[in-house]
Protein backbone atom coordinates (compact mmCIF):
# COMPACT_ATOMS: atom_id res chain seq x y z
CA UNK A 1 0.00 0.00 0.00
CA UNK A 2 1.44 3.01 -1.45
CA UNK A 3 -0.30 5.06 1.61
CA UNK A 4 -1.56 7.82 -1.53
CA UNK A 5 1.77 8.38 -2.86
CA UNK A 6 2.02 7.35 -6.54
CA UNK A 7 5.41 5.81 -5.97
CA UNK A 8 6.68 3.79 -3.59
CA UNK A 9 9.65 6.38 -3.65
CA UNK A 10 7.79 8.82 -2.41
CA UNK A 11 6.24 6.72 0.06
CA UNK A 12 9.60 5.92 1.73
CA UNK A 13 11.27 9.36 1.12
CA UNK A 14 7.70 10.95 3.06
CA UNK A 15 8.25 8.19 5.80
CA UNK A 16 11.52 9.48 6.58
CA UNK A 17 10.75 11.68 10.44
CA UNK A 18 8.59 8.57 11.32
CA UNK A 19 11.23 5.99 10.72
CA UNK A 20 14.17 7.73 12.02
CA UNK A 21 12.12 8.65 15.37
CA UNK A 22 11.84 4.82 15.47
CA UNK A 23 15.45 3.80 15.06
CA UNK A 24 16.52 6.67 17.65
CA UNK A 25 13.98 5.55 20.04
CA UNK A 26 15.04 1.96 19.71
CA UNK A 27 18.40 3.19 20.25
CA UNK A 28 17.76 5.79 23.30
CA UNK A 29 15.18 4.33 25.22
CA UNK A 30 13.74 7.14 27.33
CA UNK A 31 15.38 8.10 30.39
CA UNK A 32 18.68 5.81 29.02
CA UNK A 33 21.94 7.57 30.35
CA UNK A 34 24.55 8.11 27.79
CA UNK A 35 24.81 6.28 24.92
CA UNK A 36 24.16 2.40 25.90
CA UNK A 37 22.96 1.28 22.20
CA UNK A 38 20.88 -2.10 23.30
CA UNK A 39 22.34 -5.15 21.56
CA UNK A 40 25.43 -3.44 20.90
CA UNK A 41 27.58 -5.89 22.90
CA UNK A 42 31.57 -3.86 22.00
CA UNK A 43 33.64 -1.92 23.79
CA UNK A 44 34.99 0.72 21.41
CA UNK A 45 37.83 0.96 24.15
CA UNK A 46 39.61 -2.23 22.74
CA UNK A 47 39.22 -0.90 19.05
CA UNK A 48 42.06 0.95 17.29
CA UNK A 49 41.05 0.37 13.41
CA UNK A 50 37.59 0.48 11.68
CA UNK A 51 37.20 -0.97 8.18
CA UNK A 52 33.69 -0.34 6.48
CA UNK A 53 32.44 -2.24 3.72
CA UNK A 54 29.94 -2.02 1.53
CA UNK A 55 28.09 -1.44 -1.71
CA UNK A 56 26.26 2.10 -3.99
CA UNK A 57 24.28 3.96 -1.29
CA UNK A 58 25.17 1.85 1.53
CA UNK A 59 29.37 2.45 0.52
CA UNK A 60 28.32 6.44 0.90
CA UNK A 61 26.66 6.02 4.22
CA UNK A 62 29.95 4.49 5.35
CA UNK A 63 32.21 7.05 3.66
CA UNK A 64 29.63 9.62 5.97
CA UNK A 65 30.18 7.88 8.78
CA UNK A 66 34.17 7.81 8.85
CA UNK A 67 34.00 11.69 9.75
CA UNK A 68 31.92 10.88 12.48
CA UNK A 69 34.41 7.97 14.04
CA UNK A 70 36.97 10.15 13.27
CA UNK A 71 36.06 13.36 14.70
CA UNK A 72 34.15 12.24 17.27
CA UNK A 73 35.45 9.15 18.53
CA UNK A 74 39.46 9.66 17.02
CA UNK A 75 39.67 5.98 15.19
CA UNK A 76 41.02 5.83 12.46
CA UNK A 77 38.90 4.81 9.71
CA UNK A 78 38.93 3.01 6.04
CA UNK A 79 36.38 2.81 4.15
CA UNK A 80 36.10 0.02 0.65
CA UNK A 81 33.28 -0.48 -2.09
CA UNK A 82 33.02 -4.54 -1.62
CA UNK A 83 34.20 -5.94 -5.06
CA UNK A 84 36.99 -3.64 -4.44
CA UNK A 85 37.73 -5.49 -1.03
CA UNK A 86 37.00 -8.62 -1.18
CA UNK A 87 39.51 -9.50 -4.32
CA UNK A 88 42.28 -7.32 -2.82
CA UNK A 89 42.73 -9.27 0.65
CA UNK A 90 43.62 -6.55 3.24
CA UNK A 91 45.41 -7.42 6.20
CA UNK A 92 43.57 -6.64 8.69
CA UNK A 93 44.86 -5.75 12.37
CA UNK A 94 44.43 -7.38 15.82
CA UNK A 95 42.41 -4.31 17.11
CA UNK A 96 40.54 -3.86 13.68
CA UNK A 97 36.21 -4.02 14.08
CA UNK A 98 35.32 -4.51 10.60
CA UNK A 99 31.47 -2.93 9.78
CA UNK A 100 29.55 -3.83 6.73
CA UNK A 101 26.26 -1.96 5.95
CA UNK A 102 23.72 -3.17 3.66
CA UNK A 103 19.76 -2.30 3.51
CA UNK A 104 19.30 -5.90 2.25
CA UNK A 105 21.60 -8.04 4.06
CA UNK A 106 22.10 -10.29 0.65
CA UNK A 107 24.36 -8.23 -1.32
CA UNK A 108 26.57 -10.86 -2.69
CA UNK A 109 30.06 -8.87 -3.23
CA UNK A 110 29.07 -7.13 0.67
CA UNK A 111 28.74 -11.02 2.09
CA UNK A 112 31.49 -12.35 0.56
CA UNK A 113 33.58 -9.28 1.70
CA UNK A 114 32.09 -10.10 5.22
CA UNK A 115 33.45 -13.93 4.92
CA UNK A 116 36.99 -12.83 4.07
CA UNK A 117 36.99 -11.02 7.70
CA UNK A 118 35.43 -13.59 9.56
CA UNK A 119 38.11 -14.96 11.21
CA UNK A 120 40.24 -12.09 11.67
CA UNK A 121 37.87 -9.59 13.06
CA UNK A 122 35.37 -8.47 14.87
CA UNK A 123 32.31 -8.13 12.78
CA UNK A 124 29.22 -5.72 12.96
CA UNK A 125 26.45 -5.32 10.21
CA UNK A 126 24.05 -2.32 10.09
CA UNK A 127 21.33 -3.89 8.18
CA UNK A 128 17.66 -3.30 7.03
CA UNK A 129 16.32 -7.06 6.91
CA UNK A 130 16.90 -8.31 10.48
CA UNK A 131 16.64 -12.18 8.97
CA UNK A 132 19.61 -11.65 5.74
CA UNK A 133 22.78 -13.39 5.52
CA UNK A 134 24.50 -10.38 6.36
CA UNK A 135 22.88 -10.03 9.44
CA UNK A 136 23.31 -13.74 10.77
CA UNK A 137 26.89 -14.04 9.74
CA UNK A 138 27.86 -11.14 11.83
CA UNK A 139 28.84 -11.05 15.97
CA UNK A 140 26.67 -8.18 15.88
CA UNK A 141 23.61 -7.34 13.70
CA UNK A 142 22.51 -3.66 14.03
CA UNK A 143 18.87 -3.04 12.45
CA UNK A 144 18.21 0.32 10.58
CA UNK A 145 14.37 -0.47 11.31
CA UNK A 146 14.02 1.71 8.14
CA UNK A 147 10.83 -0.70 7.22
CA UNK A 148 10.25 -2.40 3.84
CA UNK A 149 12.05 0.04 1.10
CA UNK A 150 10.44 -1.46 -2.03
CA UNK A 151 11.67 1.31 -4.40
CA UNK A 152 15.29 0.62 -5.93
CA UNK A 153 16.22 3.69 -5.38
CA UNK A 154 17.43 3.97 -1.79
CA UNK A 155 15.81 6.46 0.51
CA UNK A 156 14.85 5.40 3.68
CA UNK A 157 17.27 2.98 4.00
CA UNK A 158 20.13 5.77 3.71
CA UNK A 159 18.96 8.06 6.78
CA UNK A 160 18.25 5.06 8.71
CA UNK A 161 21.72 4.14 8.41
CA UNK A 162 23.56 7.10 8.80
CA UNK A 163 21.14 7.65 12.22
CA UNK A 164 22.31 4.75 13.34
CA UNK A 165 25.77 4.75 12.18
CA UNK A 166 26.05 8.39 13.95
CA UNK A 167 25.04 6.46 17.20
CA UNK A 168 27.41 4.15 16.51
CA UNK A 169 29.91 6.82 16.27
CA UNK A 170 28.75 8.54 19.37
CA UNK A 171 28.77 5.50 21.53
CA UNK A 172 32.33 4.48 20.57
CA UNK A 173 33.17 8.74 21.57
CA UNK A 174 31.73 7.55 25.15
CA UNK A 175 33.85 4.20 25.29
CA UNK A 176 36.78 5.82 24.77
CA UNK A 177 36.16 8.61 26.56
CA UNK A 178 37.11 10.82 23.48
CA UNK A 179 34.71 13.71 24.35
CA UNK A 180 33.40 15.76 27.38
CA UNK A 181 29.93 14.07 28.70
CA UNK A 182 28.03 17.38 28.02
CA UNK A 183 29.55 17.32 24.41
CA UNK A 184 28.11 13.90 23.87
CA UNK A 185 25.02 15.09 25.44
CA UNK A 186 24.68 18.11 23.23
CA UNK A 187 25.02 15.53 20.04
CA UNK A 188 22.44 13.15 21.22
CA UNK A 189 20.37 15.85 21.61
CA UNK A 190 20.90 17.14 17.79
CA UNK A 191 20.01 13.75 16.61
CA UNK A 192 16.96 13.40 18.37
CA UNK A 193 15.59 16.87 16.67
CA UNK A 194 16.70 15.15 13.30
CA UNK A 195 13.40 13.73 12.21
CA UNK A 196 11.45 16.94 13.23
CA UNK A 197 13.54 18.78 10.99
CA UNK A 198 13.60 15.96 7.83
CA UNK A 199 9.84 16.57 8.22
CA UNK A 200 10.28 20.37 7.40
CA UNK A 201 12.99 19.57 5.06
CA UNK A 202 10.05 17.83 3.05
CA UNK A 203 8.81 21.26 2.58
CA UNK A 204 10.87 22.11 0.12
CA UNK A 205 9.39 19.04 -2.47
CA UNK A 206 7.45 21.88 -4.21
CA UNK A 207 10.09 24.35 -5.13
CA UNK A 208 12.54 21.37 -6.05
CA UNK A 209 9.12 20.04 -8.35
CA UNK A 210 9.34 23.57 -10.01
CA UNK A 211 13.18 23.78 -10.61
CA UNK A 212 12.89 19.77 -11.71
CA UNK A 213 11.58 20.69 -15.21
CA UNK A 214 14.63 22.97 -15.63
CA UNK A 215 17.08 20.06 -14.56
CA UNK A 216 15.49 17.37 -16.70
CA UNK A 217 16.46 19.22 -19.59
CA UNK A 218 20.22 18.98 -18.47
CA UNK A 219 22.63 15.95 -19.86
CA UNK A 220 24.87 16.62 -16.95
CA UNK A 221 24.84 17.38 -13.32
CA UNK A 222 27.50 18.59 -11.19
CA UNK A 223 26.81 17.78 -7.31
CA UNK A 224 29.36 19.23 -5.10
CA UNK A 225 30.09 19.29 -1.15
CA UNK A 226 32.68 19.57 1.18
CA UNK A 227 33.42 17.42 4.64
CA UNK A 228 30.71 14.91 5.20
CA UNK A 229 29.11 16.64 2.42
CA UNK A 230 31.39 15.43 -0.11
CA UNK A 231 29.56 11.44 0.39
CA UNK A 232 26.34 13.03 0.35
CA UNK A 233 27.56 14.49 -3.43
CA UNK A 234 28.10 11.01 -4.43
CA UNK A 235 25.23 9.73 -3.07
CA UNK A 236 22.87 12.49 -4.98
CA UNK A 237 24.58 11.79 -8.12
CA UNK A 238 23.80 8.32 -8.03
CA UNK A 239 20.33 9.13 -6.71
CA UNK A 240 20.07 11.35 -10.36
CA UNK A 241 21.96 9.33 -12.68
CA UNK A 242 19.69 6.08 -10.99
CA UNK A 243 16.38 7.20 -11.40
CA UNK A 244 16.24 9.91 -14.01
CA UNK A 245 19.23 8.11 -16.36
CA UNK A 246 20.67 11.57 -16.37
CA UNK A 247 24.70 12.05 -16.41
CA UNK A 248 25.99 13.05 -12.99
CA UNK A 249 29.28 13.31 -11.29
CA UNK A 250 29.63 13.78 -7.01
CA UNK A 251 32.89 15.81 -6.84
CA UNK A 252 34.71 17.32 -3.62
CA UNK A 253 34.43 21.26 -3.67
CA UNK A 254 38.25 21.36 -2.90
CA UNK A 255 38.52 19.06 -6.26
CA UNK A 256 36.32 21.09 -8.44
CA UNK A 257 39.65 22.98 -10.20
CA UNK A 258 41.25 20.29 -10.56
CA UNK A 259 39.89 18.71 -13.44
CA UNK A 260 35.73 19.21 -13.44
CA UNK A 261 35.73 23.19 -13.31
CA UNK A 262 36.56 22.38 -17.01
CA UNK A 263 33.32 21.18 -17.74
CA UNK A 264 31.64 23.89 -16.44
CA UNK A 265 29.22 26.37 -18.88
CA UNK A 266 25.66 27.77 -19.17
CA UNK A 267 24.30 24.30 -19.42
CA UNK A 268 25.91 22.98 -16.49
CA UNK A 269 23.41 22.51 -13.56
CA UNK A 270 25.94 22.57 -10.20
CA UNK A 271 24.12 21.89 -7.08
CA UNK A 272 25.96 22.51 -4.30
CA UNK A 273 25.16 21.11 -0.73
CA UNK A 274 26.47 23.50 1.86
CA UNK A 275 25.26 24.03 5.24
CA UNK A 276 26.65 27.07 6.75
CA UNK A 277 29.72 25.50 8.28
CA UNK A 278 33.34 25.87 9.20
CA UNK A 279 34.62 25.51 5.88
CA UNK A 280 31.59 27.18 4.02
CA UNK A 281 33.52 30.02 2.98
CA UNK A 282 36.29 27.86 0.65
CA UNK A 283 33.04 26.24 -0.73
CA UNK A 284 31.09 29.29 -1.74
CA UNK A 285 34.51 30.55 -3.17
CA UNK A 286 34.71 27.46 -5.42
CA UNK A 287 30.47 28.30 -6.40
CA UNK A 288 31.87 31.85 -7.74
CA UNK A 289 34.63 29.87 -9.73
CA UNK A 290 31.37 27.77 -11.33
CA UNK A 291 29.51 31.45 -11.84
CA UNK A 292 32.30 33.61 -12.95
CA UNK A 293 32.44 30.60 -16.34
CA UNK A 294 28.44 30.83 -16.61
CA UNK A 295 27.91 27.79 -14.62
CA UNK A 296 24.02 27.30 -13.24
CA UNK A 297 24.26 27.10 -9.49
CA UNK A 298 21.68 25.44 -6.96
CA UNK A 299 22.92 26.30 -3.50
CA UNK A 300 21.23 24.14 -0.80
CA UNK A 301 22.11 25.60 2.17
CA UNK A 302 20.10 27.31 5.92
CA UNK A 303 18.99 30.57 6.55
CA UNK A 304 22.70 31.74 7.44
CA UNK A 305 24.08 30.63 4.27
CA UNK A 306 21.52 31.67 1.96
CA UNK A 307 21.63 35.07 3.59
CA UNK A 308 25.52 35.10 2.83
CA UNK A 309 26.00 33.42 -0.70
CA UNK A 310 22.59 33.75 -2.88
CA UNK A 311 24.24 36.40 -5.16
CA UNK A 312 24.55 34.84 -8.69
CA UNK A 313 23.12 31.62 -7.90
CA UNK A 314 20.36 29.81 -10.54
CA UNK A 315 17.99 28.42 -7.58
CA UNK A 316 18.14 28.86 -3.79
CA UNK A 317 16.97 26.01 -1.44
CA UNK A 318 16.98 26.45 2.39
CA UNK A 319 16.90 23.89 4.87
CA UNK A 320 15.97 23.90 8.33
CA UNK A 321 19.34 24.72 10.15
CA UNK A 322 21.24 21.60 11.93
CA UNK A 323 24.52 21.14 13.57
CA UNK A 324 26.63 20.54 10.41
CA UNK A 325 28.26 17.32 11.43
CA UNK A 326 24.94 15.75 11.03
CA UNK A 327 23.96 17.74 8.08
CA UNK A 328 23.99 15.09 5.56
CA UNK A 329 21.19 13.02 6.92
CA UNK A 330 19.17 16.17 6.27
CA UNK A 331 20.49 17.22 3.14
CA UNK A 332 19.82 13.81 1.86
CA UNK A 333 15.66 14.65 1.41
CA UNK A 334 16.57 17.45 -0.80
CA UNK A 335 19.14 15.08 -2.67
CA UNK A 336 16.20 12.39 -3.01
CA UNK A 337 13.31 14.86 -3.82
CA UNK A 338 15.29 16.36 -7.13
CA UNK A 339 16.22 12.76 -8.10
CA UNK A 340 12.49 11.70 -7.79
CA UNK A 341 10.88 15.17 -9.36
CA UNK A 342 13.48 15.23 -12.47
CA UNK A 343 12.56 11.20 -13.47
CA UNK A 344 8.88 12.22 -13.05
CA UNK A 345 9.63 15.10 -14.82
CA UNK A 346 11.07 12.71 -17.64
CA UNK A 347 9.02 10.24 -17.61
CA UNK A 348 10.92 7.71 -16.20
CA UNK A 349 10.11 4.39 -14.57
CA UNK A 350 11.09 5.54 -10.46
CA UNK A 351 10.37 2.82 -8.63
CA UNK A 352 11.80 -0.07 -10.99
CA UNK A 353 14.95 1.95 -13.27
CA UNK A 354 16.02 0.25 -16.15
CA UNK A 355 18.70 -2.59 -15.37
CA UNK A 356 18.78 -2.03 -11.74
CA UNK A 357 17.40 -4.88 -9.08
CA UNK A 358 16.46 -3.98 -5.40
CA UNK A 359 18.91 -6.39 -4.32
CA UNK A 360 21.88 -7.26 -5.94
CA UNK A 361 22.94 -11.05 -4.92
CA UNK A 362 24.99 -11.94 -8.11
CA UNK A 363 28.06 -10.09 -8.64
C1 LIG B 1 21.09 2.99 -4.81
C2 LIG B 1 20.98 1.63 -4.29
C3 LIG B 1 22.15 0.71 -4.41
C4 LIG B 1 22.31 -0.09 -3.11
C5 LIG B 1 23.42 -1.14 -3.26
C6 LIG B 1 23.66 -1.91 -1.97
O1 LIG B 1 19.94 3.72 -4.62
O2 LIG B 1 19.95 1.27 -3.78
O3 LIG B 1 23.31 1.40 -4.72
O4 LIG B 1 22.60 0.80 -2.08
O5 LIG B 1 23.05 -2.06 -4.27
O6 LIG B 1 22.54 -2.62 -1.57
P1 LIG B 1 22.38 -3.14 -0.10
O7 LIG B 1 22.32 -1.97 0.80
O8 LIG B 1 21.12 -3.95 -0.09
O9 LIG B 1 23.60 -3.98 0.19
Amino acid sequence: DKGGHKHWMAKEIAEQPTVLADALAHYLPEGAKGVNLPGVDLDFAGVDRIVMVACGTAFYACQTAKYWFEQLARIPVEVDIASEFRYREPPLGDNTLAIFVSQSGETADTLAALRYCADKAKILSVVNVAESSIARESDVALPILAGAEIGVASTKAFTCQLTVLALLALKAAQDRAALPAETLAQHVGNLRLLPGRIARALDAGEAIRELSWELAEASDVLFLGRGPMYPLALEGALKLKEISYIHAEGYASGELKHGPLALVDSTLPVIVMAPRDGLFDKTISNVQEVMARGGRVLLITDAEGAAEASAGAWHVLEMPSVPPIFAPILYAVPAQLLAYHTAIAKGTDVDQPRNLAKSVTVE
